[in-house]
């Protein structure tokens, strides 16, 4: 199946830039939100990110400098941010980038088998919910598939496609190739809590929470040590408030669930954090402080 046209519903920490990413590799995308702060935000974040792209191939020489505003321009054009399905009647691919919650991602799943024509792929960028619970919103459980992407998705190159109880082998198939022609490498999993890459990097993070807990240290020492020894480009702390403290304690509370104490945690400062609105990046504080 060819992708003439994909949407993303969802304009935040990773709707914007998956808009992004589908939209440089040429294919039109409709980014819909629940309200018009947050469409604009996903487009500035797709525009950030495409001038910062288009900005390297210039340095690099691979571009003249005269030609750059074309091109930026050339790929903001192919987003349409919107607050309405209107514009999903011809859509053939649709990646939900939601919170990570099962009753909001029942109600869009509900709405976009209602708003899409019968054989568009519904995908979710899930961390690690269930692809067949999410499934059974739809008449389409066959054409309902996992598909995520990790932060910065501009950036990431992976994409974990999940198979649900019901998923096609022809939707996978359509998957994986969705994955490549928008320059990105899949790798496809079974239906698990955490998928892969989430239940490698939870159990790591849980270790560091609990000593954090534990010992008292200062969460920016931890972090430095981990920069500093060259272990990781950023620290779990600075990681978690990019990628956002409400989905990744949500997480790391369903990692606990399914796998038990034992192997991870859930960090108390965090909980507090999320307790008081304070996410991360994007809303200006976390364990550290974001000037938005
Ligand atoms: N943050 C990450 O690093 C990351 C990485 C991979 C996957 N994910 C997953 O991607 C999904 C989205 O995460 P996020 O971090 O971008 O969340 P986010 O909170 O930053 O953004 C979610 C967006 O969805 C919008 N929204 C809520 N209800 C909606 C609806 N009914 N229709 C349209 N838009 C609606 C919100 O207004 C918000 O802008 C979650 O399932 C999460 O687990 C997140």
């Amino acid at each position: 199946m060819f992708v003439f046209k994909a949407a993303v519903v969802g304009a935040g920490t990773m709707g914007g830039e998956i808009a992004q990413v589908i939209a440089s590799a040429g294919i039109p995308v409709v980014l819909k939100d629940v309200d018009q702060k947050f469409v604009d935000a996903g487009l500035e974040k797709a525009r950030e990110v495409t001038q910062g792209q288009i900005g390297k191939l210039v340095k690099k020489g691979k571009l003249e400098e005269s030609q750059a505003a074309d091109k930026v321009a050339e790929t903001l054009d192919l987003i349409t941010g919107t607050l309405s399905y209107e514009d999903f009647g011809d859509v053939d691919f649709v990646i939900e980038a939601v919170p990570e919650k099962m009753e909001i991602k029942h109600a869009v799943f509900e709405e976009l088998d209602a708003s899409t024509p019968g054989h568009a792929i519904l995908a979710s960028n899930t961390s690690g919910l269930s692809i067949s619970e999410i499934a059974d919103a739809t008449s389409r459980p066959d054409k309902v598939v996992g598909f995520h992407f990790f932060w910065p998705a501009s950036y990431m190159r992976l994409i974990e496609v999940i198979e649900g109880e019901e998923t096609s082998s022809e939707t996978m198939q359509a998957a994986a190739n969705f994955a490549q022609a928008i320059k990105k490498m899949p790798v496809r999993c079974a239906e698990c809590p955490g998928f892969v890459v989430n239940r490698i990097l939870g159990s790591l993070a849980s270790e560091i929470w609990r000593y954090q807990d534990e010992s008292g240290l200062d969460v920016k020492d931890i972090d430095k040590a981990i920069t500093d020894a060259g272990l990781a480009p950023m620290g779990p702390f600075f990681l978690s408030d990019m990628t956002g403290l409400d989905t990744t304690l949500k997480v790391a509370k369903d990692l606990k669930a399914a796998y038990g104490d034992e192997r991870f945690y859930v960090h108390s400062t965090m909980e507090q954090l999320v307790a008081e609105g304070n996410l991360g990046q994007k809303t200006g504080k976390g364990f550290y402080e974001h000037g938005n």
